[in-house]
């Protein structure tokens, strides 16, 4: 809303004073008036005036006096000086001394609305352009505290901070980043990133984000080995005002004592899981053996028992074998044992093996083959691959489904597919389902057992092959795993 415009009319007759109050007042200006020079002046102490209409020829104090006054003192506020046809020339001279404009009396009531009328635009305009002014001001201040603000936060992190700019140059770091990478001389910005840090993966990360193949607001995350530690990088575009990349901002934290902890835990378990397994299979053994009637006859009851035990015991060795599996992966071994092989057999020897699976549940499990091109693999460990996909995909879908498994020769990879018209993945649960120990809580498949570590092996398995596994799933209409694993040139 625009605030109404304040006018003091300052004349000793009355009749000026009343008829200036009304018809100013009519159009919408709000009027104060004053007698004489004095009250004029005191009013413009208390009060915010926007324009004085003043006469010349008062008792107390003359309107040149006031004009002197105000024109110093208030020199924002304009003047218009009221006078009779015989003073024109000493209202010239007024104008002179800084009044904005002068009316003569009897007023003439356009010309006299016209002349307020621009005293009062001008007084609006002038307003405008200072609060315009103030606001900038402001924001340059608030810039500025933001800014500052800004280094303060940058320099007190733990973690190093580095931004680059596309020639990737370092134009911003902090003192936690030096002491990341161990560097002890002051180094001034801008500065070449392979002064600070020289690592292949990590340069290949900020072309590709500088390149805009990164998504809005995707940030990339990745292990690096710098000065023998094991550090995280976060990296994630810097925008310009466009939106578009003008470099990348990058968050480094140094992760060697969770790289330890982690190597010790999986040291741990498996060494647990290795002593495990072996009285475990002699008591398998042993059950089978007296299960057999080799240790005398049994009666049904106690045959019954011991079935389930061996049950049981497999079960456990199943987790033993994958808590194996998992910590071989890790320890990068599987690839050691890699040959020329072409997956159609091993293909179709686990659908085989899995029929009868399928065939309790009432589930078509079909596969073929196109086009079969040789890859440079370890056997045992694409069956591993099949033998988890395609459990999963009986044991994730309800009776009746169709499983389906294909080999297909592309120009540089072999594409293996496990499709499924199961129960499916939400979408926010399908990024997990390759970590270890998870499962999806889902009513439907609840009765379904398992331990959640069979896509963490399979996704080793296919990476020490330097492959790439995808999962894309619609819950209830089903889910397909897709593998592409080098071929052989
Ligand atoms: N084909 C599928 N359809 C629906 N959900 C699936 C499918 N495959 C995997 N999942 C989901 O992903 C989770 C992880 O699978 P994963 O094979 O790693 O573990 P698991 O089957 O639970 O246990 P195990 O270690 O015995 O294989 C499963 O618990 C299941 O919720
Ligand atoms: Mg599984």
């Amino acid at each position: 809303m625009e605030e109404t415009i304040k006018i003091l009319v300052v004349d000793d007759e009355k009749v000026i004073r009343d008829g200036c109050h009304r018809v100013l007042n009519g159009k919408g200006y709000q009027v104060l008036t004053a007698e004489n020079g004095k009250i004029a002046l005191d009013i413009l102490i208390k009060d915010h005036i926007d324009i004085i209409l003043l006469d010349l020829k008062m008792p107390v104090m003359s309107g040149e006096e006031v004009l002197e006054r105000t024109s110093s003192q208030y020199p924002e506020i304009p003047v218009i000086i009221i006078t009779g046809h015989g003073t024109i020339d000493t209202a010239v001279e007024c104008m002179k001394k800084g009044a904005y404009d002068f009316i003569t009396k009897p007023f003439q009531f356009d010309p006299f609305l016209l002349t307020i009328n621009r005293a009062a635009e001008k007084r609006k305009l002038e307003q405008k352009a200072k609060n315009l002014q103030d606001e900038n001001v402001k924001n340059l201040y608030d810039l500025y505290l933001e800014k500052s603000r800004l280094r303060t936060i940058i320099n007190c992190m733990a973690n190093g901070v580095m931004v680059n700019n596309r020639n990737m140059e370092v134009v911003l770091h902090n003192p936690a980043l030096m002491k990341l990478l161990e560097i002890s001389e002051q180094k001034e910005n801008p500065l070449p990133l392979n002064k600070i840090i020289r690592n292949e993966s990590l340069v290949s990360t900020l072309d590709k984000i500088q390149s805009g193949k990164t998504s809005e607001g995707e940030f990339i995350s990745q292990e690096i080995k710098a000065m023998k530690k094991t550090l995280r990088a976060i990296s994630a575009p810097a925008l310009g005002p466009d939106n578009q990349v003008v470099g990348t901002v990058t968050v480094l934290e140094d992760i060697t004592p969770f790289k330890q902890l982690d190597e010790m835990k999986s040291d741990f378990v498996n060494m647990v899981a290795h002593e495990l397994r072996s009285p475990l299979a002699a008591i398998r053994q042993q059950n089978s053996v007296i299960l057999e009637g080799l240790a005398g006859p049994l009666q049904e009851k106690q045959k019954a028992l011991l079935d389930r035990v061996i049950q049981k015991i497999d079960t456990l060795l199943d987790l033993i074998n994958d808590l194996l599996d998992i910590a071989t992966i890790e320890a990068g071994k599987t690839v050691q044992r890699q040959i020329p092989l072409d997956v159609s057999q091993i293909m179709e020897n686990m659908v085989a093996l899995m029929s009868a699976k399928a065939q309790e549940k009432d589930i078509q499990l079909a596969c073929s083959c196109q086009n079969m091109k040789t890859i440079f693999a370890d056997p045992k460990g694409i069956e591993e691959v099949f033998s988890n996909l395609i459990t999963n995909a009986i044991n994730y879908s309800p009776s009746h489904g169709k499983v389906e498994v294909t080999a297909e020769g592309l120009n540089e990879y072999m594409e293996i597919k496990v499709m499924d018209t199961g129960f499916g993945i939400p979408p926010d649960e399908l990024p997990k389902i390759f970590d270890k120990f998870y499962r999806v809580k889902h009513p439907q498949t609840r009765q379904v057992m398992g331990t959640g570590l069979g896509l963490a092996i399979v996704k080793g398995i296919v990476e020490a092959h330097n492959g790439t596994i995808e999962v894309e799933s619609t819950p209830d209409q089903g889910t397909t795993f897709k593998i592409l694993l080098p071929i052989i040139k």
